[in-house]
């Protein structure tokens, strides 16, 4: 079977991450480690952009070469995050590695071979903050470009182009009989109002500067960085060099981009794929921006907050966890330390922490940390996980809602607590005889396996978090690794063992220093 195949866009190597980009990078990595704990077989890339004019005016005005740049930013900053924020990808590339630059001049060759590309002249705004060429008519107050509010510049010059306009029909058929290719809904009819307006040539080279991959049969010219940029997803993967692992892996399912990025991935890319009579990617999701003061996010305008700056005082899985939750996947957001610590404390430390915490030390106390049998099941909460499992894998798994998903979550885990409330284990304790003792058990089995049905669930979403809780619930040693759990069995009530060791363990979210 096909893998299941999840991309980030591959970023800029101008400056360092920030929350954005870790943003759709983090969703990436729960989208796939949910995908892995169904059983499916997977693949998660992300990379680097390393061509183009903006790299190459950072790297000028730092005195170094363009891939000097880029090899120390690659090295310093992005790869490093990526290991610090738990980011599971299979493979990184990077658009300057020959298994790249090689693949992308045998594909535009073989465009221009086809009567596919044809040299003309380009004259109109461009911006190097996007590395887009734009219309008059989007600019802002004459000459801004609307999402970094500068100036575009104006191009002149002769270029090879694309026959990107003859494509619009059968994109237009694509998109209709492929309902959810783009998504959110609002990204959707977008992209058809665009495409229905028109498509223009896209012009694929430039030949003003040379930061880029030469055109093959013309070296004046470089490829324009976004054609060499969107065939990462496919050179990754084999294309053109290893036929095997391309048609496992090939179509991509889901190419998660930023909205700001939609349309080359949505207008251009498939384009770009008809021509070459490739199979089309499954889904564009496009998600919103992390918005600072109204505005995007970026490292152009220097807005961009270090994700480091949040791990170091919430933790990496808190990270991970907080804007996947606090912001409607598809939707913009904004961050707030206020708003970060108040879920942290009410959601993260109060109703899941506490709840692992009062489970183990109970089962401590009452039953010298050994798991009792209880005495039935009980259907209010082993009902409600089920439910919980089959709402959260068809959110998360399926729709990419994992907002939604992680409230489905996060209610069964209040149910829990208000079942403990109701129950009050702790006056059940005072009564010795065999009734009162098989109800405290009932109780605390109870817990303590709907808790092993949630370290499931948050395994994808906060996996060092899952793995504290899953050894102390006992359930290693039973059960085997938490990351071979499938999400169906998440729900399969009764799986802890009786006499399982529950250890108090670590607090799983210590409370914040202020
Ligand atoms: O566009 N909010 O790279 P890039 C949310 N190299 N997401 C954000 C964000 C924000 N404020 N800022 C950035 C490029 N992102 C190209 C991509 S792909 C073939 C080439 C995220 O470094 C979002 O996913 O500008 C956006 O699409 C991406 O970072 C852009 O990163
Ligand atoms: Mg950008």
């Amino acid at each position: 079977m096909a893998a299941y195949y999840v991309t980030t866009p591959i970023y800029y190597v101008n400056d360092a991450p920030h929350l954005g980009h870790a943003y759709t990078t983090v969703a990436g990595d729960v989208l796939t480690r949910w995908h892995r704990q169904r059983g499916e077989d997977v693949w998660f890339l992300t990379g680097t952009d390393e061509h183009g004019q903006k790299i190459m005016r950072t790297a000028d005005a730092n005195g170094v070469t363009p891939q000097e740049w880029a090899d120390k930013l690659v090295a310093e900053a992005w790869r490093p995050l990526w290991e610090h924020l738990e980011i599971a990808n299979d493979d990184f590339i990077r658009t300057t590695e020959p298994r790249h630059t090689q693949r992308v001049q045998e594909f535009v060759q073989d465009l221009y071979d086809k009567g596919e590309i044809y040299k003309g002249s380009y004259t109109g705004p461009y911006c190097v903050g996007c590395e887009e060429f734009k219309s008059p008519g989007e600019l802002l107050e004459g000459d801004l470009c609307p999402i970094h509010k500068r100036p575009v510049e104006w191009l002149e010059e002769d270029n090879y182009f694309f026959k990107l306009s003859e494509y619009g029909p059968r994109l237009l058929e694509f998109y209709e009989n492929n309902p959810t290719f783009i998504q959110p809904a609002s990204a959707r009819n977008e992209v058809v109002q665009f495409v229905k307006s028109g498509l223009q040539d896209l012009s694929i080279s430039r030949s003003s500067f040379d930061w880029g991959i030469p055109i093959p049969w013309d070296g004046k010219h470089v490829i324009y960085v976004w054609v060499d940029a969107l065939l990462n997803y496919a050179t990754a993967v084999g294309y053109g060099s290893d036929q095997e692992k391309f048609d496992r892996v090939w179509p991509a399912d889901v190419h998660l981009v930023g909205k700001d990025i939609l349309r080359f991935h949505a207008v251009i890319w498939p384009a770009m794929l008809m021509a070459q009579g490739l199979p089309l990617p499954g889904r564009v999701f496009a998600n919103g921006w992390l918005m600072v003061g109204g505005e995007k996010m970026s490292k152009s305008n220097l807005t961009g907050i270090s994700p480091r700056q949040l791990t170091e005082h919430f933790g990496v899985d808190a990270y991970r966890y907080y804007f996947l939750r606090a912001i409607p996947f598809g939707q913009d957001g904004s961050f707030s330390w206020e708003d970060f610590s108040a879920r942290y404390t009410s959601e993260l430390a109060n109703d899941f922490g506490n709840l692992a915490s009062r489970v183990a030390a109970m089962v401590g106390k009452y039953f010298d940390g050994k798991l009792p049998a209880p005495a039935a099941e009980t259907p209010e909460i082993s009902g409600a996980l089920a439910t919980a499992v089959t709402n959260a894998d068809r959110a998360i798994g399926d729709d990419l809602d994992f907002a939604g998903g992680l409230a489905h979550i996060f209610d069964f885990v209040r149910k829990v607590n208000l079942y403990l409330s109701e129950q009050e284990p702790w006056k059940v304790a005072k009564d010795d005889s065999p009734e009162g003792r098989a109800k405290l058990a009932t109780i605390l089995y109870t817990a303590a396996e709907a808790l092993r049905g949630v370290a499931v669930l948050l395994n994808p979403v906060m996996p060092a978090t899952a793995e504290k809780l899953w050894v102390s619930l006992g359930a290693e040693e039973h059960l085997g690794p938490l990351a071979k759990q499938r999400i169906a069995e998440a729900g399969t009530w009764g799986r802890l063992p009786e006499g399982a060791t529950v250890t108090k363990g670590e607090i799983l979210f210590p409370r914040l220093e202020s």
